[in-house]
């Protein structure tokens, strides 16, 4: 229930799209006007371009896109905007977001036109967005006990964050959405939920709330920041349940596929939340937003391959100056899965990326190939349907690293040798990571007809 309005919203707002994509195919509308710009924005910019969201300007009416004009038809001509790095004439993923030709000449012929208003009666409305979070209201907000000091002096940030919760009884929970305070700062989090056992547990807020990630032995820093029970013993944790990177929004998979068991007494544990260098001293104060959901009836399991995975990387990640080198990790399947989601992770150097399978019978099973690897999009890419790969199947993933001065993300001119660091330090900006990361059910007969779309209406 609670996502119907905004449901209605996307309902209403996809009619309107198509009544007037009846009554006049966009290739003809000759001198278009907002009437006819509004839906393309409403569909494919303000998800992000809205006041709390990601995009640094709101896009939601009609004077928002004309101070913006200019930039809109540039960033439409060169397919910078909508960012959807994966190759569509790859494989297709679910909130895909592409303009087609003909929304992106109208665009052009709109500026070019002088961004005429058009009647303002047959203009759709905005579509209305909650503030804080991109799906909708959340079931309940986790803060921070206290707000978390950046110092501006230039370098990486890695904290340990502990965010308490007490709910009124256990619950279920569909998924969790990191929402950054300095977005521009939150290079990547991963969050656990930790469950107590209420009787073990008076006081889930006593402890520290943070303190800098710089420890080998954890046990003891878990005990100063509260994070275990009352007697010492540790509770219940389940990794990756918090997840962001820069673009990410957490898949939403069918009622009973995947969700979280959440504990009265809970709370999120963020290891290693890294924050990218600050010019001045700031703070942050980004939440997690929960949604509750059913009793999982499948749990999804996850697997990575390259930096900190199963598989090794070859030849080794070292990424010689003025070099532009391909590294590519492999590993074979020991039994049925259908994969959902697929996620390639590189960071600044990164130039494109490939991945697929291969069965016994030498089938390829595409699953994602980017291009033109942008460190902004991390996206986890969800499949329409779960793709089955059979057991003694091996998964390549191919990453191609761009270390010279041509690229415009390096952090280095001249460029130097870039390797993978070590622990919790591999994760700096300035360091690299080849990682492929998919997550999938055992296969069940039948789930090559699971429509994982089924959510994505949800998905503004
Ligand atoms: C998934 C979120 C997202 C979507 C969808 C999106 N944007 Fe953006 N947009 C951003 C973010 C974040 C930035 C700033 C970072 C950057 O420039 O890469 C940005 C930057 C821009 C800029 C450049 C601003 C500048 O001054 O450099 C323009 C123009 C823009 N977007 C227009 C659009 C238009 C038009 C659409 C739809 C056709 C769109 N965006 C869709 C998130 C998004």
């Amino acid at each position: 229930m609670r996502f119907s309005l905004l449901f209605i919203s996307i309902t209403l707002l996809a009619l309107c799209v198509r009544c007037s994509h009846n009554q006049e195919t966009p290739a003809t509308v000759e001198h278009p006007s907002f009437v006819n710009i509004a839906p393309i924005l409403y569909k494919n910019c303000t998800p992000c371009h809205r006041p709390g969201e990601s995009g640094p300007f709101s896009l939601l009416t009609y004077s928002d896109a004309k101070k913006n004009a200019k930039k809109i038809k540039f960033v439409t001509q060169s397919r910078y905007m909508p960012p959807w790095p994966a190759d569509v004439n790859y494989t297709h993923f679910i909130g895909e977001r592409r303009l087609s030709d003909e929304d992106i000449a109208m665009i052009k012929s709109w500026v070019d036109g002088g961004c005429e208003q058009g009647d303002v009666s047959k203009t759709p409305q905005a579509p209305t967005y909650y503030t804080g979070s991109f799906f909708g209201k959340p079931d309940t907000v986790i803060r921070m006990a206290r707000a978390v000091p950046i110092r501006g002096n230039g370098t990486d940030h890695f904290y340990l964050i502990k965010m308490p919760m007490e709910l009124a009884h256990d619950t279920f929970v569909r998924y969790f959405e990191f929402v950054p305070d300095k977005r521009k700062l939150a290079h990547h989090i991963n969050g656990h939920l930790v469950n107590y056992v209420d009787s073990k547990k008076k006081n889930v807020h006593d402890g520290i709330p943070y303190t800098l990630d710089e420890y080998k032995d954890y046990k003891e820093v878990f005990q100063k920041m509260g994070v275990l029970h009352d007697d010492g013993s540790f509770p219940t944790l389940t990794p990756n349940t918090v997840y962001y990177l820069p673009g990410y929004a957490p898949p939403l998979y069918p009622d009973g596929i995947g969700g979280y068991r959440m504990n009265k007494k809970s709370a999120i544990l963020m290891k290693s939340i890294h924050y990218g260098p600050s010019p001045v001293d700031v703070t942050d104060s980004s939440v997690v937003n929960v949604f509750f959901g059913p009793k999982p009836k499948r749990l999804i399991q996850e697997t990575q391959l390259g930096t900190f995975g199963v598989s090794k990387i070859e030849p080794e990640l070292i990424l010689q100056p003025n070099q532009i080198q391909t590294f590519h990790t492999q590993a074979t399947l020991n039994t049925d899965i259908s994969v959902l989601s697929v996620n390639p992770h590189m960071h600044l150097l990164g130039k494109s990326f490939l991945a697929y399978a291969i069965t016994p019978q030498q089938d390829t099973i595409r699953l994602v190939r980017i291009p033109k690897w942008d460190f902004r999009w991390q996206y986890y890419y969800t499949f329409e349907h779960p793709v089955k790969i059979p057991a003694g199947s091996t998964v390549y993933a191919f990453a191609t690293f761009d270390n010279t001065d041509k690229n415009p993300f390096n952090p280095f001119h001249p460029p130097r040798v870039v390797t993978q660091g070590e622990g919790v330090r591999s994760m700096q900006t300035t360091e690299e990571m080849f990682q492929f990361i998919f997550s999938y059910l055992p296969y069940q007969k039948g789930d090559e007809l699971m429509d994982l779309s089924g959510n994505a209406a949800k998905h503004p």
